[in-house]
C-alpha cells in the first residue's frame, strides 16, 4: 500500500509551523543557502530533472516553462505565484499558505533567483484575508532575516516580494487574466501568443506558477532532483496534496505520491461516511469529468486519469455518496460557471447561461429527454471554441454526468420532480 509523503504538510501539526522560527527548526531556509551556491541555470536544470509538473491543474513541466524565458530582454522579468485558488473543491493552497507560508516564501526566492528575476508577486485570492495577513507576516519575517531585499545573505542577489490581494473572481486565476488584474485592469484572459514567458506582466518575460509548484522547489533543491523523481510514477513524478472533501469520514489534505488511488486514500480517510457508499467523485475539481466507483483503482497521475476519461487537475477529490442527486450537483457547479464566466467570448457566456436555465428545469423534473441532446449540443459549441479554459471546464460535469447518469436525468422527468430527499444529504446546505 502507498503511504503518505508529508513534505509540504510535514510541519502542519506544530503550533508555530507558520513562523520563521518554527519553519527553520525543521530545516527551513537551508535550501536557500544551498541555492545561492549554485548557478541559476543549474537550478532550472534540477527542476527539469525532478520531473515537477505544474500543480495548478494543467500539469505543464515547471522547469521547461522556466526555460522558455528569453535569455536577454530589455524589460525586467517577473515571477508571479498564482494563489487565487477558486476552483470548486480545490482547497490545498489556502491551507498550505496558512500552515506553512515560509515554504512558499523560500520557494519564491529560489525560483526567482533561478530565473533571474528581482521582483516576485504572490497573487492571493482576495477573499481569504486571514491568509493574506499570514503571508504579509511571513514576507516581513523573511525581510528581517535578510532573506529578502538587497544582497540576500551576501549573495549579491536582490529580490522583493509583493503580496497582492486578488480581485474576487474565479477568472483571475487564469494566468493571463491574472496578469491583467495585477496590472490594475479588469481580469480578462489575453490572446496567446505571445505567451507570458515572452510578454507577460507589464510586457516583461514572466513565469506564472501555482503555489504548490513553487513550494515544492525548496525540497527539490535541498534533497536533489533524484529524490523527488523517485516518488510518483514514470511520467508524473513526485508528491502532491490530495484534498478529500464531502461524504468522507475524515476529510482533509493527504500528501502522497502521484499515482496513489482513491481506494488507498479512502482507506486512510476512514472510508465513505458510515452506512453509505460512493456514488460519484471529481478527481481534480469541478472542471474535471466526474468518476464513479468503477474508477476507485485508477492511479491518480496525469496519464492514468486522462486515459480513464478525466483529468488530474488540482487533485480536489470531492466525494459524493448515494444520497446526492447528480443533476443537482451539476446544476450547482453550472450556476458557478455562469456566474464566473467573464463574458468575453460568446460560447462560454451564452452556453453557461443556458446550462444554468436548462439544468434548473431538469432538476425540478420539468425537462424532456430532448433537453439532454440540447445540453450536449451546447457543450459541443463550448468545448474547444471558448477563448480560455473556463469554458471547457464548464462542460466537464455536464457531459460526464449525462454519459454516466443518463437514467437519473430520466427519473427526474418521469417523476416530474427530483427523486432525492435533499434533507438526507449533508452537502449543499440540506434544504433546497
Ligand atoms: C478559470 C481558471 C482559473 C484558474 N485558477 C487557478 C488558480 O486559482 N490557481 C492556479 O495555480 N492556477 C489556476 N488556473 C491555471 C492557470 O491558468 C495556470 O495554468 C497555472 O497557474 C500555472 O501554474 P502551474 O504550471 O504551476 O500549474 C486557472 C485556470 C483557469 C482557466
Ligand atoms: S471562456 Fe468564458 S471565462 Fe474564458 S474568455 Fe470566454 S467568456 Fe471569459
Amino acid at each position: 500500500m502507498t503511504t503518505l509523503t508529508p513534505v509540504l504538510t510535514g510541519n502542519w501539526d506544530q503550533p508555530d509551523s507558520f513562523t520563521r522560527a518554527g519553519y527553520e527548526r525543521g530545516g527551513g531556509y537551508k535550501a536557500l543557502r544551498k541555492a545561492f551556491g549554485m548557478d541559476p541555470d543549474d537550478i532550472v536544470q534540477a527542476v527539469k530533472d525532478s520531473g515537477l509538473r505544474g500543480r495548478g491543474g494543467a500539469g505543464f513541466p515547471t522547469g521547461m516553462k522556466w526555460g522558455f524565458l528569453p535569455p536577454t530582454s530589455p524589460n525586467p522579468r517577473y515571477l508571479v505565484v498564482n494563489a487565487d485558488e477558486s476552483e470548486p473543491g480545490t482547497c490545498k493552497d489556502i491551507p498550505l499558505m496558512m500552515a506553512n507560508p515560509h515554504v512558499l516564501v523560500e520557494g519564491t526566492i529560489i525560483s526567482s533567483y533561478a530565473i533571474r528575476s528581482n521582483i516576485a508577486f504572490i497573487y492571493v485570492r482576495g477573499e481569504v484575508l486571514h491568509v493574506i495577513r499570514r503571508l504579509h507576516q511571513a514576507v516581513a519575517e523573511a525581510y528581517e532575516a535578510g532573506y529578502l531585499g538587497k544582497d540576500i545573505l551576501g549573495s549579491g542577489y536582490d529580490l522583493d516580494i509583493v503580496v497582492h490581494s486578488g480581485a474576487g473572481a474565479y477568472i483571475c486565476g487564469e494566468e493571463t487574466a491574472l496578469l491583467d488584474s495585477l496590472e490594475g485592469f479588469r481580469g480578462w484572459p489575453r490572446l496567446k501568443p505571445p505567451f507570458p514567458a515572452v510578454a507577460g506582466l507589464y510586457g516583461g518575460p514572466t513565469v506564472i506558477n501555482n503555489v504548490e509548484s513553487i513550494a515544492s522547489v525548496p525540497s527539490i533543491v535541498g534533497n536533489g532532483p533524484e529524490w523527488f523523481a523517485a516518488m510518483g510514477t514514470e511520467k508524473s513524478q513526485g508528491f502532491g496534496i490530495f484534498s478529500l472533501s464531502g461524504h468522507v469520514t475524515r476529510p482533509g489534505q493527504y500528501e502522497a505520491p502521484l499515482g496513489i488511488t482513491l481506494r488507498e486514500l479512502l482507506d486512510m480517510a476512514g472510508g465513505i461516511r458510515e452506512g453509505h457508499r460512493l456514488k460519484f467523485w471529481t478527481p481534480g475539481g469541478s472542471s474535471t469529468p466526474i468518476f464513479t466507483d468503477e474508477h476507485l483503482d485508477v492511479p491518480l497521475d496525469f496519464e492514468s486519469v486522462g486515459a480513464a476519461g478525466s483529468m488530474l487537475g488540482t487533485r480536489a477529490l470531492q466525494i459524493f455518496d448515494e444520497t446526492t442527486c447528480v443533476v443537482r450537483a451539476v446544476l450547482r457547479w453550472s450556476e458557478f460557471y455562469a456566474h464566473e464566466s467573464c463574458g468575453k467570448c460568446t460560447p462560454c457566456r451564452e452556453g453557461t447561461y443556458w446550462y444554468k436555465l436548462m439544468l434548473k428545469r431538469l432538476e425540478a423534473g420539468q425537462g424532456t429527454e430532448e433537453d439532454l441532446e440540447t445540453l450536449l449540443d451546447i457543450s459541443d459549441n463550448i468545448l474547444g471554441r471558448a477563448f480560455c479554459a473556463l469554458g471547457d471546464g464548464a462542460t466537464s460535469p455536464v457531459v460526464s454526468s449525462i454519459k454516466l447518469f443518463r437514467d437519473e436525468y430520466l427519473q427526474h422527468f418521469e417523476r416530474g420532480a427530483c427523486p432525492f430527499d435533499p434533507a438526507e444529504s449533508t452537502l449543499w446546505g440540506g434544504a433546497k
